[in-house]
Formats: C-alpha cells, sequence, structure tokens
C-alpha cells in the first residue's frame, strides 16, 4: 500500500544534498562542521553537514514551493487542516502571528485571563484591545482553569464586534475546556478560533485523549510538536483552517516574524516526528497513556500526594484531561512544589517539568519507558514514606478583580514610563506585567491600572515565595509605570496617557 505519509521530504532532500559531496560556498559559515571542529567531535558530523540554508534543492521557508512545502501538505493532511506552516521560532512566534493574522490595532480579542506571555507579545505587536474572560481558581491546586462555553458566549454577546476568540487549550497542567462546543458559538457570531494548543500537539493521535483542536473545529493553531511530540525545541506547526481565516495572510504574517535563515536540522526533526506520528502515533500513544495510568495508579496509593485529573472534570469548565500531564499537589507532604523539585533534582537526578507553590508537573511523551517511569515511582514512593504528614496550610486569599484596561498593551508598551515603588503603585497603569505561579495567571498586565487590592495580594505571594515573573525588576520593589502628562484644556486640567 503506498501511503503518502511514508516521505520525509525535507530529510531526503538534505540527505540528496549532503550526498553530492557539493562544495559550499554559502552560509552557515561553518561549512558543514569544518569551521567548528570542537563542536562537531561533540554532536557528531551529520548535524553540522544538515545545517545548510534555504537553497535550490533544500527550499525557502519564506516561501515553500519544494520539500518544505511538500512536508507541510503532509502535517497539514494527518491534522485534518487546510494549510499548515512548520515554525521554528517557537510557538511563540505562531501565537504572535496568529493575534497579528485576525487584528489590527484597536481590534477586539476575546483571552481566557491564564494566556501564556506570548499571547501578550501578540497584543503589543498587533495593536489589540484584549477582552478577558476570567477563568475559576481551583483552590486546592491553586490554579486557575478553563473557559466555559457559556462565559465565551456572553463576551462575545457584549463584544459581538471583537475579532476572535482565543484559547489555551489544554492548559498547561492539561485540563481541556469544550472546544466543540466553544468553535460552535463563536462561529455563530462568524468569529474564528485561535488555539494556543503548545501542550496539545499529541491528542490527535489517540481516542482516549481529548479531541484535537483542528478536529473541534477550530480555525487557527499553534501546536508546539517539540513539547508533547519527538521534534526538537524550537519547532511548531501553524494549521490553518480556510473560511474564516485566509491562509495568504498567516503567511504573509509569518513572513514578518519568521526567521529566513530556518535550522534545518530543526525542520528536518519536525519532518520526521510528523511521519514517526502519522505512521506509528496511535501505537507510541498507547505506549504513553498505558505508562501514564501506571504512575497515575502508583501515585494514588502513596500517601501525601494528590492528583489532578478526574476530579476536576465537569467543574470550572474542564471537560477532559490528558492522563500524560501529571500534576500532582505535594502540600500534605509539607513542602512545596519548589521545594519537592530541588529534592528530586539533587537526591534523584530528576527534573521535573515545572514546580509552583502546591505543585510538580511529570510530562510523560514517546520518550519515556518504563525503566524512567520505575525510576520516577521509587523516588516518589520513597519521598513520601520518609516525610512527615504535617500538611502546611498556605493559602492564598481570591484573586483580585481583573483590572480595567487604561490603554492597549502595544500602547502602554510604546509610551514613556517611569519605575515607581510597587507598593505605593495603586492607581497607576502599569507598564509592565505581573505572571504568578500560583496561579498561573497575569495579576497585571500592561495597560491595566494597578489596584490596592493587587498590591495586597502580590505581598502576600511574595511572603509564600511564590514566583513571580514578568517585570524588569525581579525583586519587584519597583514596577513601571506610565508616565502620565498633565495637559490644560479649556482651563480643565486633564490626565493625558495618549
Ligand atoms: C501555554 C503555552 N503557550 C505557548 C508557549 C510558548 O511556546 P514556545 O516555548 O514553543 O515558544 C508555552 C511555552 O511554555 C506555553 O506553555
Amino acid at each position: 500500500m503506498h501511503n503518502k505519509q511514508m516521505k520525509a521530504p525535507i530529510f531526503d532532500a538534505l540527505k540528496k544534498y549532503i550526498s553530492e559531496n557539493t562544495i559550499p560556498f554559502h552560509v552557515p559559515g561553518h561549512k558543514q562542521g569544518r569551521g567548528l571542529p570542537e563542536f562537531v567531535d561533540f554532536v557528531g558530523e551529520n548535524v553540522l553537514k544538515m545545517d545548510l540554508t534555504c537553497l535550490p534543492d533544500t527550499d525557502n521557508i519564506c516561501n515553500a514551493v519544494g520539500a518544505i512545502k511538500e512536508a507541510e501538505n503532509l502535517a497539514a493532511e494527518l491534522y485534518g487542516a487546510d494549510k499548515a506552516f512548520f515554525l521554528v521560532n517557537g510557538t511563540t512566534s505562531g501565537i504572535q502571528s496568529m493575534i497579528m493574522s485576525v487584528c489590527q490595532p484597536g481590534d477586539k480579542i476575546i483571552l481566557p485571563r491564564n494566556v501564556h506571555k506570548s499571547a501578550l507579545g501578540g497584543l503589543i505587536l498587533s495593536g489589540a484591545v484584549p477582552i478577558y474572560i476570567e477563568p475559576e481558581l481551583d483552590p486546592e491546586f491553586g490554579i486557575t482553569m478553563c473557559l466555559t462555553p457559556d462565559s465565551v458566549e456572553n463576551t462575545l454577546r457584549r463584544n459581538p464586534d471583537a475579532k476572535a476568540v482565543f484559547l489555551v487549550y489544554p492548559i498547561y497542567y492539561g485540563l481541556v475546556s469544550d472546544l466543540e462546543k466553544i468553535c460552535q458559538v463563536a462561529h455563530e457570531y462568524g468569529v474564528p478560533v485561535i488555539v494556543d494548543e503548545a501542550h496539545g500537539a499529541h491528542l490527535k493521535f489517540h481516542q482516549d485523549l481529548p479531541i484535537s483542536s483542528i478536529e473541534a473545529g477550530a480555525d487557527l493553531v499553534a501546536s508546539s510538536t517539540h513539547k508533547l511530540l519527538g521534534s526538537m525545541s524550537q519547532t511548531s506547526i501553524l494549521l490553518v483552517r480556510e473560511g474564516l481565516i485566509s491562509a495568504s495572510k498567516v503567511k504573509a504574517v509569518m513572513n514578518l516574524t519568521q526567521t529566513t535563515s530556518p535550522s534545518y536540522v530543526l525542520l528536518t526533526s519536525l519532518d520526521l516526528a510528523r511521519r514517526q506520528m502519522a505512521l506509528k502515533g496511535s501505537d507510541l500513544m498507547s505506549t504513553v497513556l498505558e505508562l501514564s495510568w501506571w504512575v497515575r495508579r502508583e501515585i494514588n496509593q502513596m500517601r501525601g500526594y494528590k492528583l489532578l485529573g478526574e476530579n476536576v472534570v465537569g467543574k470550572y469548565g474542564c471537560v477532559g484531561f490528558d492522563p500524560a500531564k501529571i500534576t500532582v499537589n505535594v502540600a500534605e507532604l509539607g513542602m512545596s512544589g519548589y521545594q519537592m523539585e530541588s529534592l528530586l533534582r539533587s537526591r534523584y537526578q530528576i527534573q521535573v517539568e515545572l514546580s509552583d507553590l502546591y505543585n510538580v508537573i511529570f510530562l510523560i511523551t514517546v520518550g519515556d519507558n518504563r525503566g524512567t517511569i520505575g525510576k520516577l515511582l521509587t523516588a516518589l514512593k520513597e519521598i513520601s514514606l520518609n516525610s512527615a504528614l504535617d500538611k502546611v496550610i498556605r493559602y492564598l486569599p481570591p484573586l483580585p478583580k481583573i483590572p480595567e484596561v487604561e490603554i492597549s498593551p502595544r500602547d502602554a508598551f510604546y509610551h514613556k514610563t517611569k519605575a515607581v515603588p510597587f507598593e505605593e503603585s495603586a492607581g497607576e497603569i502599569s507598564a509592565e506585567g505581573i505572571m504568578a505561579y500560583p496561579p498561573g495567571i497575569p495579576l497585571i498586565c500592561p495597560g491595566e491600572k494597578i489596584t490596592q487590592e493587587i498590591v495586597d495580594y502580590v505581598r502576600i505571594l511574595k511572603q509564600e515565595n511564590a514566583e513571580l515573573q514578568g517585570t524588569e525588576d525581579h525583586s519587584l520593589e519597583t514596577i513601571k509605570v506610565i508616565v502620565i502628562h498633565l495637559a490644560w484644556v479649556n482651563n480643565e486640567e486633564i490626565a493625558d496617557v495618549g
């Protein structure tokens, strides 16, 4: 049987070029490794030989007509999309491109508040104005959850002129919203759904996983093949369903955001990861799920751990979860997620994906086997048995209300700013964002007015040693705010932030 998916067009084009012993008078300057022998000694000859550039033989990512186009078409077919574009600048560039493809300066876009910071970059670059939906917080795990179709519909009813609904699917902790319903609702308003599928490139390949974004009806999806599949870091795919989205517009935007010198090592890993999943995806994901359920069953037997999963399905807009994202609450062992991370790293040579105040996340992928899982389980069992069950009651007060957007993130970004003591910043318009883990949500974004409630909340997070990111001053003693000019208009003093 001939199966188009057996081809790996980029890999084949590179192997052909290398086998012809062509003498390169082109970039990259290391000339297939000869210019950097120490690196070749460590990584091997072929990696450097593959590190070519856009040539007639290797195609051009900015205007693909050959091997890259063929590989992208195979990826589109595999995911059920009309078009696919390969990304080598991470899902970040995909998310920025998605927002820039649907929004012009001043256009509204509906987003959950717990977006990744790349979406904030997309808002700044596009000039779009965010309409945030606040997901609910699970008090036990201390994290913000999914979106309900009702909350999306209510927001669309109030903002029918929004240019897109943006969703994170699954969220970092592996939980999913009812994307099919959300797509139906948005499409009734003629509004496209664009999805950050950074943690869902594998969903398509097993029926026991939540439905993939394109299958659920999404219009534009950035999917991190490097996170949950086997391709190398920085690789991702942008998937397009044409209709509400124009693929040629997306392509034009990507030519603004993406490098003109893609790494062919990265592109080849993407080509091969696509072929691997096309040919063996279901079997590979069966193994991943078997290993994941084994971990879950064992952890459930151990004292002091609580797993995120079935317990939140049906709540907070969550309709399912990815069993391979193992989020474990360790609070009952009397330690924080951060402490658990460093214990696993220093004593057991195990590195977690993420830790926060209460939880650690373990990621199970096609790269795992019974050996790696066995070591993880042994370590977790030992830690559980050796810890006094001594729940440290760390509690976070209710989240502060989302502050008012005073000016767009883009206007805030380009505005004149000054640093002020954070404790005295209530009432100022922030020029920076503050991202907090937990609850994995920006407490303030550029262009929003800082409230006393936020200042008080951040003080508590600092006392709890929660991770605060996003400000130039990492200690958050100061924050950059917008300089407001006072102007006299008609004998009245007005604040001018323009
Ligand atoms: C939810 C989410 N979206 C987007 C990104 C950005 O992806 P990348 O690191 O590939 O740029 C991440 C990265 O961690 C993420 O967790």
